[in-house]
């Protein structure tokens, strides 16, 4: 178990927090969706309550080691600011003598929002000088970027070997409800896996299938599975060098105790932009030569509906249709609901599908809503992200 907030004493001291913050943004620059700040609230709110001096430290999107002024923490800091309901300062640099001052005038119970750490390209390359210059910041790291730990770069990793690293409560959170599913999920494990690619997502069928008690996929890659079937698929998009993995994978599941449901019934339409009147439903052995698969089907549904109100513990990640298109969200929103309304332990994650539960005002009824895209996909890969393993453990007296 990774050491965390209880184990060391806040009071006075300067505490860096790297958080992800990498949020979605408006053209206009300003933030569409807060929910990764939010996430990180409650760890900032326990330093400050305990008279550290919170340093928060972020990347905003991929500027490549060079100043973009459009991903600036500047609006960051401010929102912050608002969340917190507290001043929060803000440095236009990351490391050296402008973040060194303003880390000193920090009172304690103070925040400081330091400027873009990929602003420098020594951050990513987890440069040995850049990750001194971050430690000199502070007495004590904390990581809660959860959705950064599958990153080994100067912030998550070369900082942690530096100073005493501890976990976050939102890191903390992540890794008891993620650890969870693979460790010790209650019974039956049902898992979901949709969005567009196999490709992305063969890691983590390879890991759950062992696990499960079911597997049910939808979402565009459906489609590769169904084309490995020998059904017909249309003009959807497959990806035509994975159809032997996916036939490998089917014919793999049975051997390992998982049922693997493909979806029996489909929405199907001629372009993902096409309107309500445009989409039809139809069996996956009747998709048309110009139909492109766009959602799951109705029948399809009930029985998905059916197999998460018996499930003990649900994963899911990635939508089951274009659910940006109402057209073909009802797959997304029906099994949501259905989720939501569950007993079960349900934990999701992914950035599509996190941003859709938003949307739908759903993200409340599920147990864990994982802040994670890639780090939460390489979690579930059983591959240990490094930003993860650079913290410490707790120490248990013998
Ligand atoms: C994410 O959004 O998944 C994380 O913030 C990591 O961002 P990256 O893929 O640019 O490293």
């Amino acid at each position: 178990m990774k050491a965390g907030l209880d184990d060391f004493k806040p009071e006075g001291r300067r505490v860096l927090v790297r958080v992800d913050f990498n949020v979605p943004l408006r053209e206009d620059g300003s933030i569409r969706d807060d929910a990764r700040m939010r996430a990180a609230l409650p760890t900032i709110r326990e330093l400050m309550d305990g008279s550290a001096k919170v340093v928060v430290a972020t990347h905003l999107g991929r500027p490549k080691g060079r100043v973009v002024p459009g991903l600036s923490t500047r609006p960051l800091a401010q929102h912050l600011g608002q969340l917190l309901g507290r001043e929060v300062t803000w440095c236009p640099e990351c490391v050296g003598s402008e973040a060194e001052a303003a880390v000193a005038e920090l009172p304690a119970g103070g925040v400081l929002m330091l400027e873009n750490l990929r602003f420098h390209p020594e951050e990513e390359v987890n440069d040995p000088e850049f990750s001194a210059q971050l430690a000199r910041l502070a007495d004590i790291y904390v990581n809660d970027a959860f959705g950064t730990a599958h990153r080994a770069h100067a912030s998550t990793v070369g900082v942690a070997h530096r100073l005493p690293a501890y976990a976050g409560r939102l890191m903390e959170r992540e890794l008891g409800a993620l650890g969870g599913i693979l460790e010790d999920p209650v019974q039956p494990l049902l898992a979901v896996l949709g969005g567009s690619k196999l490709s992305t997502k063969l890691g983590v069928i390879d890991n759950l299938l062992p696990r499960v008690t079911q597997l049910l996929l939808g979402g565009g890659m459906a489609a590769t599975f169904l084309k490995a079937e020998g059904m017909p698929v249309g003009r959807s998009l497959v990806e035509a060098d994975f159809v032997p993995r996916a036939a490998d994978l089917l014919g793999r599941a049975p051997h390992l105790g998982a049922e693997v449901e493909l979806p029996a019934d489909v929405v199907v339409a001629n372009s993902p932009e096409a309107g309500p009147g445009a989409a039809r439903v139809c069996a996956v052995g009747e998709v048309g030569p110009e139909d492109m698969i766009l959602d799951v089907g109705p029948r399809t549904l009930d029985r998905w509906v059916g197999l998460v109100s018996g499930a003990g513990t649900v994963v899911w990640n990635g939508p089951l249709g274009v659910y940006e298109n109402p057209a073909f969200a009802t797959g997304t929103r029906r099994l949501a609901e259905a989720i939501a309304a569950s007993s079960a332990v349900s934990v999701t994650g992914g950035g599509d599908l996190q941003a859709a539960l938003e949307a739908l005002g759903l993200s409340s009824g599920f147990t864990h809503v994982s802040t994670g895209g890639g780090a939460t996909l390489e979690f579930l890969e059983g591959r240990e992200l490094p930003g993860v393993a650079a913290l410490r453990e707790v120490v248990v007296a013998r």
